[in-house]
């Protein structure tokens, strides 16, 4: 059984995805530790509500950065984690964090990568910036993630239609339903099972 490390800071919809995926039957992965970037942020409850391991470490509580980060990777060590998943995580983390967990950190982003993505592009911003482009299709992607935002070798994209009448609230429920809450807990069961090889910037997926 993989045992996984969730960061949040929001919500929580795609830790509600992982956490139910991980309570069906044969699922390979079980999500061990939760850690928070906000001490409100919905998916603390989530987390609670179902009996999960979670601690909210705050970024203001540390003089350095790398004190902060050093508080994540003791959580997660303690916890044995073995793949960290970024789900609506909006703290910055330095280079040395994605080259500790090197291809053993996903990250799921709401659009098709390399379209709408990297700084600034986050939350409702990616859904407002899709709409003013005209764009007729957007969606999900699923990627390890590196030092630069949104630059990782990509592991799963699922496209998803964009409606001449959506709001940036409406596309980003449409998102998240058809394609981030499915392509997530897929990629965690693939790289469970093994079937995720990393070729330089790249994957193949042997599904
Ligand atoms: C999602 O759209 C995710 O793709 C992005 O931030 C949002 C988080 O939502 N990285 P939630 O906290 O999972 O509901």
């Amino acid at each position: 059984m993989l045992k996984i490390g969730v960061l949040v800071s929001s919500g929580g919809t795609n830790l509600q995805a992982m956490i139910d995926a991980c309570e069906t039957n044969g699922y390979p992965a079980k999500i061990v530790s939760v850690i928070s970037s906000r001490s409100k942020a919905f998916a603390v409850e989530r987390a609670k509500k179902h009996g999960l391991p979670c601690e909210v470490i705050l970024k203001k509580q540390y003089e350095e950065q790398g004190a902060y980060e050093a508080a994540i990777i003791k959580n997660f060590e303690t916890q044995s984690v073995e793949l960290i998943v970024m789900a609506g995580f909006l703290t910055v983390l330095d280079g040395s964090f994605f080259e500790r967990y090197e291809n053993r950190i996903m990250n799921i982003h709401p659009s098709l990568i390399p379209a709408f993505c990297g700084k600034g592009f986050y939350g409702l911003k990616v859904h407002e910036a899709v709409l003013e482009a005209g764009v007729k299709v957007t969606g999900a992607t699923v990627q390890f993630a590196i030092e630069e935002t949104d630059a990782g070798p990509i592991i799963l994209q699922k496209a998803v239609d964009v409606f001449d009448d959506d709001t940036a609230e409406v596309l980003q429920k449409r998102v998240m339903e058809e394609a981030e809450w499915k392509i997530l807990p897929e990629a965690v069961r693939l790289f469970a099972e093994g079937k995720i090889e990393v070729i330089g910037n790249r994957t193949r997926v042997n599904k």
